[in-house]
């Protein structure tokens, strides 16, 4: 056992959890020098909904964007965060998709990619996962880290040791609601360290309170890297803060090769940042608050906000208790998926459904439907009959990898949107947002003739009468 790696996480998680994503390019470059030297292990800057934030939310080219911070960072590796088969949206996206997007995050500056499926179904990694190797990538597989009567010690160093035949570079323990306690992440690591031999990182929010307590036993147990975020967009729904995770392990042999005194130079940069996002009224002091709810119902943060602003919209936050009790029996009822992206929306809104409309699955939403039919891979433990019954009737489960059902898109879209076209990339950020692509592309055009891109709006079009 050595020194402790440190991935940082400012730049991508960080402003995720607490600002809605909003972290701009131009507020990132001034820092990237200072923040190059630091000895960091890695920087995560990409990948998550930062791709979806740039271009809908801050009319930025998020290919632009990597391709500025890989020239700032000359020595620091720069992570992704990466959904399998999903890539950086919301359902499975074909093969040839998968492929050219993994080239392309390589071949503008990513060096490790961490790959996840909201179902650890391992069948939605491989593709990205063979693509990452091909293009001469790091592929870092993270299990997604949930509670229930099946995910014990023993499933997830099956899916661990699965990984690592799969070709992992790493592994990283991904725990996205911040309810690995500190006793149950000591005897993971060390039993994970026991079973496979790539490096081991762990990545928590601090959402419940107990993420610092939880990182010092896993370094105890051996793992290789933690994710953390400089202090001032540290804890909260963030990552574990950085400069108090280092000092922390200060006179022990895991005590990082990191420059403190520069680390403390950039924390004021950072400082200056957020009192700007607290003016900007971006960050919410909701996010900042520990939530021990999470720890009582084992759901995510955000989910809880989720259902509060649905039950808000039906004029039915009266029922919110009712709902929260519902969400671990839907839960159970599709065969316990992990509550993150997309499937923590699905069980939410089921949920919600259940409860306001006084009968179970009454009501189903078309994601839950394609979730049941197995269209986004296999539950961890079969759906019941009667449950799948309820949801789907007597239609048939598909069993297979749920890509193999899709045919390849590239070709047609690169015909499609020809006229938008200026760089490779384009194609593959259609492919993933259609919509809010194309309204970016509208924007960048109109933007090159200084002309307010409302005016190619069909809807703004006069006609004379
Ligand atoms: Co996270």
């Amino acid at each position: 056992m050595s020194a402790i790696k440190i991935t940082e996480t400012i730049f991508r998680d960080a402003h995720q959890s607490l600002i809605a994503t909003r972290m701009k390019t131009e507020e990132m470059l001034p820092i990237a020098e200072k923040m190059d030297k630091v000895g960091f292990h890695a920087l995560e800057v990409w990948g998550g909904a930062t791709f979806d934030a740039c271009l809908r939310f801050l009319k930025e080219d998020p290919w632009d964007r990597l391709r500025a911070l890989r020239k700032a960072f000359k020595n620091t590796k720069l992570q992704m965060l990466l959904r399998g088969q999903n890539l950086l949206g919301y359902k499975n996206y074909p093969d040839d998709v998968v492929e050219e997007f993994v080239k392309k995050s390589i071949e503008n500056g990513i060096d490790i990619i961490r790959i996840f499926d909201a179902l650890n179904d391992t069948r939605n990694l491989k593709k990205s996962i063979e693509a990452t190797k091909k293009y001469g990538g790091h592929a870092q597989v993270a299990i997604s880290y949930t509670t229930s009567p099946v995910h014990n010690i023993e499933y997830y160093v099956n899916l661990a040791i699965e990984m690592e035949k799969m070709g992992a570079d790493s592994i990283c323990i991904k725990d996205m609601s911040g309810i690995l306690l500190p006793y149950v992440a000591e005897e993971l690591v060390r039993e994970l360290k026991k079973n496979i031999s790539v490096p081991l990182e762990i990545h928590s929010h601090f959402t419940s309170g107990i993420a610092n307590q939880t990182y010092m036993k896993a370094i105890e147990a051996g793992v290789d890297i933690i994710d953390t975020a400089m202090s001032p967009l540290g804890n909260g729904t963030s990552q574990p803060a950085t400069e108090p995770m280092i000092a922390s392990l200060q006179g022990t042999k895991y005590y990082p090769d990191i420059d403190m005194n520069l680390l403390l130079e950039i924390t004021e940069y950072f400082k200056d940042l957020r009192e700007k996002y607290e003016k900007e009224g971006l960050l919410n002091n909701k996010v900042l608050n520990v939530d021990v709810r999470t720890l009582k119902y084992q759901v995510p943060g955000g989910m809880l906000s989720n259902l509060v602003s649905q039950l808000e919209s039906q004029g039915a936050l009266d029922r919110f208790d009712e709902v929260l009790e519902e969400v671990p029996k839907v839960r159970k009822d599709l065969g316990y998926p992990p509550l993150v992206t997309p499937m923590s929306q699905m069980v939410g809104t089921q949920a919600v459904l259940n409860v306001l409309s006084g009968e179970r699955y009454k009501m189903v939403p078309k994601e839950v439907k394609n979730y049941v039919r197995g269209l986004y891979g296999k539950s961890t433990v079969p759906i019941k009959e009667d449950i799948k019954e309820k949801i789907i009737g007597d239609e048939e489960v598909y069993t297979g990898r749920p890509a193999d059902l899709l045919e390849p898109v590239l070709k047609k879209y690169e015909k499609e949107i020809s006229e938008y076209i200026e760089q490779d990339e384009d194609v593959l950020t259609y492919a993933l947002f259609p919509n809010v692509a194309l309204d970016f592309f509208k924007h960048r055009q109109a933007q090159k003739y200084k002309i307010d891109s409302q005016l190619l709006d069909e809807e703004n079009m006069v006609y004379p009468v």
